[in-house]
């Protein structure tokens, strides 16, 4: 990431738009193709699998495309990959998980634009869904990807065993206690906020449970006990509205390559710092990002009230805190030893996707 006045050459983004290429201090053209050739791999499968019969009316199919075949840097599906060949996974196995998961993304990025949400118009550098269709068909487009989602991994999965772990993965770590309980009071908080009517009273219980959890866990506390429970309160938005679904696809990865629960424990701790880590920056680049190379809006969270990490602590610790996720991020894997192959291209793989998320552009 750049703040806009330290650019050199060695920074610009790679002609394919993609994040996994993205030029910096820690570039790496072997791994930077491996996790291209993993991003193309997922385009085609989804162009290939999203595909609907004549029940399905076609603006809605249309709509559906539009927005999950838009030019996403198709993170969910690329860590799947990683993680089921660190787990010793077939590649086609993990093909499904890889439409679900994406098919949860997109949707989630469908409804966080509405007007009744975010209120955007851009999306991956193209008029969002409900901007290039209407509202109505931009919710229901969202409704059939979620559905699709599940249908999927019910159907494609071979093993019936793994395809109902998948399955409850996926859907605890979309729904109410995952990305849409984190959905939920990120958009709650704005709305106070913005209604002018003391925040504290209205979420106060939800900040009190989130603070004792906070204490529970002896994580590292600030002075003043309301940056106390607001502080733990962005960490439990930031851990289910984009934590979670990033956990999961590292699961689903390993689940479909029958990995060990050991090795998905793993997994998951390492998606947890990365999730939180992928939030910090995507606040960050709303401060110090380009719209341009984003394809989003920037430059909203702060007037919409939003509860974000330079919001609450500034850029330069908000930038620290980054730093020490993502290092946090690689200590979860590097300390399970001999769990894993760290010599394998997975692994490092995973190592280079922290380093690609503290310095992404986009
Ligand atoms: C955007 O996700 C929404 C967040 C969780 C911050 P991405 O930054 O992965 O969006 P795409 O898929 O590349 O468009
Ligand atoms: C959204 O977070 C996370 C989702 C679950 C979609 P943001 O609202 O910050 O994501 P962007 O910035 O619109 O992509
Ligand atoms: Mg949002
Ligand atoms: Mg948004
Ligand atoms: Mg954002």
């Amino acid at each position: 990431m750049s703040n806009g006045s330290e650019k050199n050459d060695n920074e610009s983004v790679d002609s394919r738009g993609d994040v996994l290429a993205s030029k910096d201090a820690s570039f790496n053209s072997e791994l930077s193709e491996y996790l291209l050739s993993l991003k193309e791999l997922a385009d085609e499968t989804l162009d290939a699998r999203v595909r609907f019969s004549a029940d399905c009316p076609r603006r809605l199919s249309e709509a559906m495309r539009y927005s999950l075949l838009a030019p996403g840097k198709r993170l969910r599906p690329v860590l799947a990959f990683v993680a089921s060949e660190l787990c010793d996974g077939e590649r086609e196995k993990v093909l499904p998980a890889c439409v679900a998961l994406e098919a949860v993304h997109a949707y989630s990025l469908i409804h966080d634009d509405l007007p009744s949400m975010d209120n955007d118009d851009l999306r991956r550098g193209r008029p969002t869904c409900h901007k290039q269709f209407d509202e109505a068909t931009a919710i229901l487009a969202g409704d059939a990807l979620l559905t699709f989602a599940f249908e999927t991994l019910a159907r494609d999965i071979e093993s019936p065993e793994i395809a109902s772990q998948c399955v409850l993965t996926l859907a605890s770590a979309a729904g109410a206690t995952g990305m849409v309980g984190g959905q939920a009071d990120d958009v709650v908080w704005a709305s106070t906020l913005k209604s002018g009517v003391g925040a504290f009273d209205i979420i106060g219980e939800t900040l009190a449970v989130a603070a004792s959890e906070t204490s529970r866990r002896s994580e590292k506390t600030v002075d003043d006990p309301r940056q106390f429970g607001l502080a733990a309160f962005l960490r439990k938005i930031h851990r289910r509205k984009t934590g979670a679904l990033i956990v999961a696809s590292l699961k689903l990865g390993a689940l479909t390559a029958g990995a060990t629960s050991e090795k998905l424990d793993v997994l998951a701790s390492y998606g947890r710092h990365l999730g939180q880590a992928f939030q910090i920056s995507d606040d960050l680049l709303d401060v110090l990002g380009e719209e341009t190379v984003m394809g989003k809006r920037v430059r909203k969270d702060a007037s919409s009230g939003k509860l974000t990490y330079p919001a609450l602590y500034g850029l330069e610790t908000s930038r620290l805190t980054l730093d020490e996720t993502a290092e946090n991020a690689k200590k979860a894997l590097v300390e399970a030893g001999n769990l894993f192959d760290q010599d394998s291209r997975a692994f490092k793989a995973l190592l280079y996707v922290v380093d690609y998320i503290v310095r992404r552009e986009k």
